[in-house]
This record gives structure tokens, sequence and C-alpha cells, in this order.
């Protein structure tokens, strides 16, 4: 039987996170059986000198990744590791917005798309808030992949152009974020399900952002990472990146993770704080922070177990906290968009608190991208 099987961690597989069965690595699944999510399980090994010898590509890292297949690859490279000016702390902004569908999104795709050509799939669904359905439909173009990304109506409509342009049908569903999960999983009945918070092999591309940061800081972690976090994916993956790490002994403690929400959707957040292990129900406002505005995270158990497992915390911020962040970023010629700049805020919050050593912020989704809320956002005085 299936889950009797038993399993050498030198051979990555995939384990169910409710029910504990387990798959091999080329099954196509998304989730187990049971319904519950899938993880994949692996003890990677780095070597440093081969490492550092290779392109600066997250596919320098390719024996730690969980993925079968030859990398389809847009040219991604490793993002740089800005030093801000910061007098309080050692702050380093990872430009993860410099990728080639502007977004962060493009790690967890890359590797994704890789493992399912492998494994001939054929054709994907996605659902996404924009950017991981503009990451997926590019990489699926590259990948002689089609694909049906389904997004909210009103996502801005850079994200829905660039889905269309890349070939990918784009289904608009009218309603909530939800509406749009809920049309996309009934469409993933008869296809493959690419989901970026439910398919394991999307934070094996995720997990790379912690490589990268802890082989540019000279193979050591950062006292802090802050980053934003919706479903988790950035989130995950880099606890996923540094736990692996810590595992292989090229860290000795894992940074301390400290996951943004916005006020107006913060069920992580609040959950964090009133000690609970799922995310809290909320009524979702209207926020700037749209690529964050997630009511209900499937990996929401996961994401607070990781942030406590670091000794990290949560925090929400308003949105006159995001915009003042976003104006500063632009002011310094960092062009993010305003989801990008809850990182930022929450980062400025936490520094004024006292928050010191070497701390990174990830910097997630291009300006680009929204240009209509950018020019909405400059005809207004700050
Ligand atoms: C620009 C940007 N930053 C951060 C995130 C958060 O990612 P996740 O939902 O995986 O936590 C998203 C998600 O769409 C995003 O678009
Ligand atoms: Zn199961």
């Amino acid at each position: 039987m299936e889950k009797m099987r038993r399993r050498s961690v030198q051979t990555p597989f995939l384990r169910c996170a409710a029910c504990t069965r387990t798959y091999d690595l080329g099954d196509p699944v998304w989730r187990c059986a049971c319904g519950g999510l899938l993880d994949a399980v692996a003890s990677p090994r780095f070597d440093p000198d081969a490492i550092t010898r290779r392109p600066p590509a997250p596919w320098r890292y390719r024996e730690a990744l969980a993925v079968l297949g030859d990398p389809v690859s847009l040219g991604e490279g490793m993002t740089p590791l800005l030093r801000a000016e910061d007098p309080r702390a050692e702050v380093f902004h990872k430009l993860d917005y410099l990728f080639p569908s502007g977004s962060f999104k493009d790690r967890g795709a890359a590797a994704l798309i890789t493992h399912l050509r492998a494994i001939g799939v054929r054709r994907v669904v996605e659902d996404s808030s924009g950017n991981a359905g503009a990451a997926i439909a590019a990489y699926c173009a590259r990948a002689g992949i089609a694909c049906d990304i389904y997004a909210p109506a009103g996502a801005s409509r850079g994200k829905l152009a660039q889905i269309a342009a890349f070939g990918a049908a784009l289904h608009r569903v009218p309603g909530t974020r939800e509406d749009v999960a809920s049309a996309a999983w009934e469409a993933a009945r008869s296809s493959y399900y690419a989901s970026h918070s439910h398919n394991p092999f999307f934070f094996q591309g995720t997990k790379t952002v912690a490589f990268e940061v802890c082989e540019q800081l000279g193979w050591k972690a950062p006292d802090a990472l802050v980053l934003p976090a919706g479903n988790g994916t950035l989130l995950l993956g880099a606890y996923l990146g540094f736990s692996e790490l810590r595992a292989a002994g090229v860290i000795d403690r894992l940074p301390r993770l400290i996951a943004a929400q916005a006020d107006a959707c913060a069920p992580v957040c609040e959950a964090f704080h009133r000690g609970l292990n799922e995310p809290v129900k909320v009524e979702k406002r209207e926020t700037l922070a749209e690529g964050i505005a997630v009511a209900g995270p499937v990996r929401g158990g996961q994401m607070l177990k990781a942030v406590r497992e670091t000794g990290g915390t949560m925090l929400s911020v308003s949105d006159q906290e995001t915009l003042s962040a976003l104006r500063r970023a632009w002011g310094a010629g960092i062009y993010i968009e305003p989801t990008s700049a809850v990182a930022l805020a929450a980062a400025e919050r936490s520094l004024k608190e006292g928050l010191s050593g070497t701390v990174g912020v990830v910097l997630t989704g291009s300006g680009l991208k929204a240009t209509e809320k950018v020019v909405q956002l400059m005809s207004h005085e700050p």
C-alpha cells in the first residue's frame, strides 16, 4: 500500500499534511486523495563552492529543488540584494520585482512549470489576484503548455493584459476573490490545478529566496526577513528554504520571519495575536494591497506555525502606512507596486520599535503592473 512504503529522504517525495500518505514526485497530483495539502519532503545538500561558480539564477540550487526535468527558464536571475540607507539597522532590500514577469511569483512558476512539463501535463488551471496568473501564463507560454487563468474582474488592468498577452485563456470572474477560486476549482476537475497556494511544487521555487539571501550575505542568515503575506507562498517558501539550509548545516539558526498583512484583510495576523492555530474569519475591506487581500488562505495554519517557529511576528498595516512607504520607495528610485510597500511599512514600524541587526525586506512586485493606480495616487498630494 502506498502509505506503508518506506521512504528515503535522499529521494524527495510528497507527503499529505493531513493524513501523512505519501506520493512519488512524478505522480500527477496536486493534493492528497483525502483532500489534504501536499508538501515536498527532501533533505537537500548545498555545496557553496560549486554553487558560486554557476550562473546567477535560482537554478544554481538545482540539486536542492524537488522538481523533475530540465529548467523551463525565461532567464530569471538571482535578484539583487540592495543595501538601504538606514542608520537603525543593516537593512537590505531584496529586489524580487525584477523578475521576467515583474514579480517574485516567477520563482514558483518556473519550478512548477518545469516539473509539469517533465511529467507530461499539457493544460493547467490557475486562479490569482493577477501576479501569480501572469507568472504561470508566462512560463506556460515558454513551455508550450495551455493555461486557463481565473482572475477577479476588478484586478489591475496591467496584470490582466499581461496574462492575455502571454496567450492564456483569461477568465474574469465578478465577485470576491473567493468566487474566483471556486470557478477555478470547478475548472480544475477536468484539468490540472497549478494553484500557487495548493500546489507543492510552487514552494520549491519560492524557497530559493532564502537560498539567495543567505548566499548574498556570505552564507549567513539575516536576523530577520520582512515580507508581505496573503496566501503565504513567499512566507512558506522562505521558511522552507531557511529550514533546509539549517538542516544541511549551512546556517545554525532561522531568521525571524516578520509577515505583514493589510489592516483591511488580516486573518492570519489576527489569529497570530490571539494565539490561534488557524486564520480567523474576516470581512475583507477595500485596500491598496490587492495582492495580499486573501480572506481564507488555505495554508494559514502552516503560515502561523512557520512564523512562530522562527520567533518572528505578524503585523498588519494601514493603507496610510503603505502609501507613505510606497512614496518613500518611489522617491528612492524603487518602483514597486502598492502591495509590495506593505512589507516596507511593516519594516518601518518594526525598526521604530527597535528591530536591529541584519534585516532583509522582500520587494515583491513591479510598479509597472499598476500604472493606473500609480497615476491615481500621484494625482493626490501626499
Ligand atoms: C506583489 C505581491 N506581493 C506579495 C504577494 C503575497 O504573496 P502570497 O499570497 O503568496 O503570500 C502577492 C500575491 O499575489 C503579490 O502579488
Ligand atoms: Zn491525505
